[in-house]
């Protein structure tokens, strides 16, 4: 009998690598759809990359020929340049269709936590019309929600601890009481790789086991990496402008408006019992040296990408041969 092929989007990159790299070692075969190529591959020719291309949905269909399982973890942080929210929803809603036609027997889709809850944040609204497209899909599916990941490539944890160690003082928007459950990226992959493996349509949070207050949280990187700084609390607009000075510093968007009023409404905060199991603090005190020494630029990962191998492909999408 041949091997379940399991199919990944983004599985060189944040997410999708650790979803990957727990979907190896159960002797199931890994392909990934992303822009990236063999030679960003943490997996070396293990992991066959195939493109990532919304354009073009026979061919990505036909990627999808034969996959059982497929991982969605495709989206787009924020709007930026030509970006748009309702391009990551269109290009989503085309995976979704292809999937359908491939036959594909199972999709995990990763969305993030309480995506009803805000109708006016395009990134929460996006994530439940998404839902509510894959559930009316027809396919067999399993939902994971996260609340914000970390770990091994984190962007935003990584950058609190880089304003740290470069600033005297934090601006903390309002008054720093809403809460933030963070959730390790480890957890988040083995949720998802849990959903793979069943038949039944499911949803789950995928929430830390600790929750802190914005203020407690600064603090607690701060104590863990041994730069503990004044909390100076300023209205939003002030805090997005300071974000902003910085963004212009580091050519990044280190957090906008939208990022903010999700993170305040406590969108990042599960209401059900902690699926995840690693703790921040311990995972902050093992990076501590680490963490925050240099800057994770979400635009650089993602916007300002070099060209793809997938650049020449117009309406046929050969196989790479691994090398
Ligand atoms: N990170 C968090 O804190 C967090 C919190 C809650 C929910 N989530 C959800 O978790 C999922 C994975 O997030 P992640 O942080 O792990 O993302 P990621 O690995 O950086 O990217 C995931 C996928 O989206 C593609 N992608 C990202 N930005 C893109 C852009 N600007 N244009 C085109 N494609 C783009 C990537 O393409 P490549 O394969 O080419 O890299 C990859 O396939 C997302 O659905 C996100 O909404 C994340």
């Amino acid at each position: 009998m041949s091997e379940q092929l399991d199919i990944i989007t983004g599985a060189f990159s944040y997410t999708g690598r650790e979803i990957a790299r727990q979907l190896l070692p159960t002797g199931h075969t890994v392909k990934t759809l992303t822009r990236r190529g063999l030679s960003e591959s943490p997996f070396g020719d293990r992991v066959q990359p195939l493109p990532l291309n919304f354009e073009d949905p026979p061919a990505l269909a036909a990627s999808l020929e034969g996959a059982h399982t497929l991982y969605n973890t495709y989206w787009v942080r924020f709007a930026h340049g030509d970006v748009e929210f309702s391009d990551a929803v269109r290009n989503t809603t085309v995976l979704i269709e292809a999937a359908l036609a491939a036959g594909v027997r199972r999709f995990v889709h990763v969305s993030i936590t309480k995506p009803h809850s805000a109708p006016s944040l395009p990134y929460f609204k996006g994530k439940a019309l998404l839902e509510e497209t894959l559930i009316a899909s027809g396919l067999s599916y399993g939902i994971v929600r996260p609340t914000v990941v970390f770990g091994r490539g984190d962007v935003f944890i990584n950058n609190v601890a880089w304003i740290l160690r470069h600033f005297p003082f934090v601006g903390i928007p309002g008054d720093g009481q809403y809460g933030i459950q963070p959730v390790h990226v480890d957890d988040v992959a083995r949720i998802a790789v849990e959903l793979g493996a069943t038949s039944e349509n499911l949803i789950r949070d995928a929430a830390g086991p600790e929750t802190f207050t914005w203020d407690e949280f600064v603090a607690v990187i701060g104590a863990g990496i041994g730069c503990v700084r004044p909390l100076v609390h300023v209205p939003v607009p002030v805090a997005l402008a300071m974000a902003k000075a910085i963004g212009v510093l580091v050519h990044d968007v280190v957090v906008n408006r939208q990022e903010l009023a999700g993170l305040m409404a406590n969108l990042v905060v599960s209401d059900l019992p902690p699926s995840g199991e690693i703790r921040l603090t311990e995972w902050i005190r093992d990076h501590a040296e680490t963490l925050g020494q240099t800057y994770s630029s979400e635009l650089n990962r993602n916007f300002r990408r070099p060209s793809s191998p997938w650049d020449d492909l117009t309406h046929s999408t050969p196989t790479p041969k691994p090398s």
